[in-house]
């Protein structure tokens, strides 16, 4: 379990006031001038070092992303930082905590980060939906420019550096960072396509670098405490604390600060209460987010909960985003509402996309009603399977994993309600 002193996001819970005053008493804004006297490649440096990786759900060295921005402007191109406050995914709620309760985390990792990317200002993207946080956050940049520790001369560093928040309008498939960069252009959010990634051709054509909530609130803590600290928490590629958001059938849902690494046993009795009726009572665990593969009770009670634990038991850490199912959960119904919600976020720009979204969940409602052939299963995996990898932005690969999961490990379930709906199976049963 994470020391208290290790906690990085002290006012999680909202103990305290989110306003400038108590963040600088939290110890936000401390020395920022001298953070960013550091120089921007020992920014960069210190960030490697840390083995911090990107909080928003894909887990790319941050240090490394912010390395691939030019040292010098071609064609006088200013460089920028986005900041994906997007966040969307079912079961993510981390980044809206930070936003609630710490601003000034990320207004200040904006500004060490921005610099340290030789970027002239920070775009803040923040969901739609999320309005008191929009409000909170417009009030803290304003905060930030009156104490003139964002704007001209930066913290007195010499450094002119702007923030500008800028709010989604519900639009899932924005939180995709191309999507996301078209959407502050004032145009239609469909993702582009990669390469060229952002830090070549990003905002305006200009190099970009898109970062998480978490990513960016983290940095001016690691480099004020130090990468080693940060790098001795946790394991080897897995390191530093993470917010981790439990929902669903624990006692006590919440958002908690813990150590990378933690196992899923510990942090549900650690911090949620245990599982509702009991260890026993558990049926699956999606772990992070509705983009990655359920995994079942029996795999995942002793997993590190990190980026290569969840790997090793055939799903992801995504973005932490801890979604617990006990055995009262319908898990074929579960997993067809989330076909539902690609099907309707889907951009629609692709067809294997666009068709497959439709398609799959109207086999996984059928097959929820158990009106379908046994031969279906396969076949739905099969069209899972041509949807992954095929498609411009990785929502095609977030809607076929929760299937493949659902196939690979409740086979029989599917099979027992065709089977008990047609009086005998269509076709033979497949084995396990
Ligand atoms: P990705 O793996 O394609 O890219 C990750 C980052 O690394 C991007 O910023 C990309 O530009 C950069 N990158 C990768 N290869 C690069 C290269 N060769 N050169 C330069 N930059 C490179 O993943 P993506 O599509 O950005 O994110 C997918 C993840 O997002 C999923 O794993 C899911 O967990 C998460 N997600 C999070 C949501 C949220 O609400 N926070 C919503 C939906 C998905
Ligand atoms: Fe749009 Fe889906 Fe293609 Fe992504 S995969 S670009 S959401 S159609």
């Amino acid at each position: 379990m994470l020391d208290d002193k290790d906690r990085i996001f002290t006012n999680l819970y909202g103990q305290q006031d989110w306003g400038v005053d108590a963040a600088i008493k939290r110890g936000d804004w401390d020395d920022t001038k001298g953070l960013m006297a550091r120089g921007q490649d020992g920014i960069i440096d210190a960030i490697k070092a840390s083995g911090l990786r990107g909080r928003g759900g894909a887990g790319f060295p941050t240090g490394m992303k912010w390395s691939f921005m030019p040292k010098e402007s071609k064609n006088g191109k200013p460089s920028f930082l986005v900041i994906n406050a997007d966040e969307s995914e079912p079961g993510s709620c981390k980044d809206r905590e930070i936003l609630r309760h710490d601003p000034h985390k990320l207004i200040e990792g904006a500004l060490v980060a921005g610099f340290a990317m030789r970027a002239r200002a920070a775009y803040i993207y923040i969901r739609g939906e999320y309005i008191r946080e929009a409000e909170t956050l417009f009030a803290a940049v304003a905060q930030a420019y009156a104490r003139g520790f964002i704007g001209k001369n930066a913290c007195g560093s010499g450094y002119d550096f702007d923030v500008f928040v800028h709010r989604g309008a519900g639009a899932y498939i924005c939180g995709e960072e191309t999507a996301m960069l078209e959407s502050i252009e004032g145009k239609k959010g469909q993702p582009r396509l990669k390469p060229p990634f952002p830090a070549g051709v990003g905002l305006y054509g200009c190099p970009t670098t898109v970062n998480n909530v978490e990513s960016i609130a983290v940095a001016p803590t690691i480099l004020r405490r130090g990468p080693e600290w940060f790098a001795g928490i946790g394991r080897d590629k897995n390191q530093g604390t993470k917010l981790f958001q439990i929902s669903g059938h624990v006692n006590r849902p919440c958002v908690v600060e813990d150590a990378m690494g933690v196992s899923f046993r510990e942090l549900i009795e650690t911090h949620a209460g245990g599982i509702r009726g009991g260890w026993d009572n558990l049926l699956a665990v999606i772990p992070g987010g509705s983009s990655v593969p359920l995994v079942p009770a029996a795999q995942i009670i002793d997993a590190p909960m990190d980026f290569d634990g969840l790997r090793d038991v055939g799903s992801g850490l995504g973005t932490a985003a801890i979604i617990v199912m006990d055995k009262s959960t319908d898990i074929v119904r579960a997993i067809s509402r989330i076909s539902y919600f690609y099907k309707h976020e889907s951009c629609g720009q692709c067809t294997p996309c666009r068709e497959g979204t439709g398609w799959m969940w109207r086999v996984m409602e059928r097959l929820r009603e158990g009106n379908a052939e046994i031969g279906e299963i396969d076949m739905l995996e099969e069209v899972t399977r041509q949807i992954e990898g095929h498609t411009i932005c990785a929502l095609g690969d977030a809607a076929a994993w929760p299937i493949q999961g659902l196939i690979k490990h409740f086979r029989p379930e599917i099979e027992r309600r065709i089977i008990e709906k047609n009086g005998a199976a269509p076709y033979a049963v497949a084995a396990e």
